[in-house]
């Protein structure tokens, strides 16, 4: 497998102006407005794929799907189906059967497990109607090897919507070429309070992500910061 064989990969999230992403119960508080919540639904139309680590499933319950009919009609005149593929990182194929992503709006869903789902758990979830479950990886989900996959199936530009531990993941692999983030005029507090990227974090200057910052637009009472990753594992 060539890692360069990925899509463009950029992650979306929105932040207080503390850097929380929820609440230290971990529960999502809204942090933006219209303005910002249009530009989203933009952003997923433009988007071949759409994914979420299992964490953002467990506690937002979102349904991912492209809320603007125009957009959809737009999507679908141009040949695509009318909400992008959703796909969950889930190991253990904890995804609940009665989740927002498997049962919302029309389309393709891809649930990545890894060889610790057990039979059962992949099952139920296989015999979802658009709903393909893929193996990646033997402990965690291979993002590498997901990431190859779907660009294996027409995928060439995927958009990241958290949270922190698969943003993590993904920018600890230098699998990540921009970062977009909503700074909201919110303040959330909590120490345990997740932020944008959890995961063990980085402890020297040699091993930070390096970005180069895109721009930064005033929206609704706060902020987009538009980054570029510079030190990406993409050469192809
Ligand atoms: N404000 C925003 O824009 C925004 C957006 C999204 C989420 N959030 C918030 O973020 C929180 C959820 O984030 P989270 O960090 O708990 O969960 P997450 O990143 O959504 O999901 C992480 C889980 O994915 C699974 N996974 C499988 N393979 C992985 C891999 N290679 N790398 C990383 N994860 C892998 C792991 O569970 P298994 O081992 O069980 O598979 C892991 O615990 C919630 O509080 C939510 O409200 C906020």
């Amino acid at each position: 497998m060539n890692v360069r064989h990925r899509p463009f990969v950029f992650i979306n999230m929105a932040m207080s102006a503390d850097g929380k992403v929820s609440s230290v119960r971990r529960e999502q508080l809204r942090i933006s407005g219209a303005r910002d919540f249009d530009r989203v639904d933009s952003l997923r139309a433009s988007s071949d794929a759409i994914m979420v680590g299992i964490g953002t499933v467990l506690a937002d319950n979102p349904s991912l799907t492209v809320k603007s009919e125009k957009r959809r009609e737009e999507r679908k005149k141009s040949g695509k189906p009318e909400n992008p593929i959703r796909v969950v990182v889930d190991s253990e194929a904890r995804t609940p059967i009665d989740a927002e992503v498997l049962n919302r709006g029309a389309g393709m869903r891809i649930i990545a497990v890894s060889k610790r789902a057990i039979v059962e758990d992949v099952g139920r979830l296989g015999a979802k109607a658009d709903t393909e479950v893929v193996v990646c990886g033997s402990e965690e989900v291979d993002l590498k090897e997901l990431l190859y996959l779907l660009w294996q199936r027409g995928v060439n530009r995927l958009m990241v919507e958290g949270g922190g531990t698969l943003n993590w993941s993904l920018l600890s692999q230098r699998l990540v070429d921009e970062i977009y983030i909503y700074v909201g005029n919110v303040v959330i507090g909590g120490d345990g309070a997740p932020t944008p990227v959890g995961g063990p974090g980085f402890v020297s200057e040699e091993e930070l992500i390096k970005l180069e910052l895109i721009s930064a637009d005033k929206m609704d009472e706060g902020v987009l910061l538009k980054w570029r990753v510079i030190n990406r594992n993409r050469t192809g």
